[in-house]
């Protein structure tokens, strides 16, 4: 990759004084964002147009103030941790399929940031990349998003630059586009799963280190819904209940399981699939699975969701009967309506193979530029700079430098075909693959039979080869990364086209 620091004349980098903060460190040693206010694409940049809304649509408005709050995370007499959120309390946006989202976001932090509008098929200029699709929303700042979602589901939302101290800090949101049952629930339950690198002080650990970012992840041990440790949920005795669950944690893999009751997995990635009876069903990071259960009758009977992928099955959280018993005929899963996605044309389609490997040139960054004076220059946006490179895709390791320096699309497809993307893990840890700006179909796996189902993300176990198919209908710069942040952040991350 061209644009490494250190190369081309100095009068094109845009130069910026390190401030002395290291960027990827615990608690709040941000290395400030004003210092920042120049940093962007430059004048030249342009970025895709945002789309208007029409006159008469149905408009929810939102307001996303992007601010550090506390959260009490350790047990008492803990205090609570410092962390970072939109406005307060849990963002949860419902939406009904249709509606417009008009989304304001505003930028309370010390560093810039945006909003990634996760599985969702925006229109490219609302994707929330920073230096791809907008330019990065600076401390004190504001960017309005309006999208149209056009799928049904449950989604999340998150920043997508030093996105290790963001999101490690608690900085997500929940989107859900409703208008997808043939027959309402009883109870819609919301279950957000996260670690959080705290002690039981409430102290934040390392967000990320060598050892975890070169391997599986750097993982907390502060496991968590909803921001509690094995809360109970009070739902209706008897009822018909959808667990919408949501792996927003940055490394861990959670094999989600039911014990006492039967559940069937409803939708993957928030999209519709027929009934599935759960055994366990396998969810990276940003990862999610919709479940309907019925409850027992009798009130105080428990049902527990467990995560297997751990040497002991692991309670997470559980779900209480409450009060006296709903009435209801036998318990039939009902499907979902189907999703409106464009089916791929299979046959004959194109294949792209993405091959995951360590990076080729596993590098630290050349050291900063000291002047006589004792100061320190960067060449960049030291935000979305990644210290070290540890992985790529298709040989390209990507930031190796800098998210701000825009690598060549790792593939062009043409606007409209079918393409199959074959993901050939060459490395001996999972990863969560993700595509921005489209939803495929897993079609395939060399480990043997799968459930075709929509995904946005797909787990790729190593040595495997998992395909996904789809139509490439949305024009645009997208990324396609690993969705454990550390891999992303450390140059599993790339950009395709659609032109
Ligand atoms: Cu949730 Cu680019 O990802
Ligand atoms: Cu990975």
């Amino acid at each position: 990759m061209s644009g490494f620091p250190g190369q081309g004349p100095i009068n094109r980098r845009r130069v910026i004084l390190s401030l002395g903060g290291v960027v990827l460190s615990a608690g709040f040693g941000y290395a400030g964002g004003n210092a920042f206010a120049q940093a962007g694409k430059g004048a030249g940049q342009s970025y895709p147009p945002a789309p208007a809304i029409p006159s008469d649509a149905k408009v929810h408005k939102a307001n996303l103030t992007a601010i550090r709050q506390s959260r009490q995370l350790a047990a008492p007499p803990a205090p609570p941790t410092d962390t970072l959120g939109y406005t307060e309390g849990p963002a949860i946006i419902r939406l009904q399929q249709g509606e417009w989202l008009e989304a304001t976001l505003a930028n309370r932090l010390q560093e810039h940031t945006t909003i990634h509008w996760h599985g969702i098929r925006v229109p490219n200029a609302m994707d929330g990349v920073p230096y791809l699709t907008q330019p990065p929303v600076m401390p004190g700042e504001s960017f309005t998003y309006r999208l149209q979602p056009p799928d049904t589901g449950t989604f999340f939302f998150h920043p997508h630059c030093n996105t290790v101290e963001q999101l490690g800090h608690g900085l997500a949101g929940i989107l859900i586009v409703e208008g997808d049952e043939v027959r309402p629930h009883d109870h819609d339950l919301v279950c957000v799963y996260r670690d959080w690198r705290i002690d039981v002080a409430g102290k934040y650990q390392l967000l990320t280190t060598d050892a975890g970012a070169s391997k599986a992840g750097t993982f907390g041990d502060h496991r968590t819904i909803n921001d509690e440790v094995q809360p109970v949920f009070k739902v209706p005795a008897g009822g018909d209940i959808r667990v919408r669950f949501l792996n927003v944690d940055m490394s861990r893999v959670v094999d989600l399981g039911v014990t006492g009751a039967d559940a069937w997995v409803i939708a993957t990635d928030g999209n519709p699939l027929p009934p599935q009876k759960l055994k366990s069903w396998r969810l990276g990071p940003a990862m999610r699975a919709d479940l309907t259960l019925r409850m027992p009758k009798m009130a105080g009977t428990r049902v527990q969701l467990v995560n297997y992928y751990s040497a002991q099955p692991i309670v997470m959280a559980e779900l209480e009967a409450d009060g006296a018993a709903l009435d209801r005929p036998d318990f039939v899963p009902a499907a979902l309506k189907p999703a409106r996605i464009p089916e791929p044309q299979i046959e004959n389609a194109e294949t792209f193979q993405l091959r995951l490997s360590a990076s080729s040139v596993p590098a630290d960054l050349p050291p900063d530029l000291v002047l006589p004076d004792g100061s320190t220059l960067r060449y960049a946006d030291a935000l979305c700079l990644t210290p070290k490179t540890f992985w790529a895709l298709n040989g390209q390791p990507w930031p190796s430098a800098s998210h701000e320096v825009l690598p060549p699309p790792l593939v062009t497809f043409q606007r409209g075909k079918t393409y199959i993307v074959e993901i050939i893990n060459q490395t001996p840890h999972i990863h969560p693959m993700h595509l921005h700006g489209h939803t495929f179909k897993v079609i395939g796996s060399s480990k043997g039979d799968v459930v075709p189902h929509w995904a946005d993300t797909t787990i790729v176990a190593p040595k495997e080869r998992v395909k996904v198919a789809f139509v490439a209908d949305n024009p645009g710069d997208w990324m396609i990364h690993c969705h454990i942040i550390e891999h992303q952040e450390t140059g599993m991350m790339g950009i395709y086209r659609v032109a």
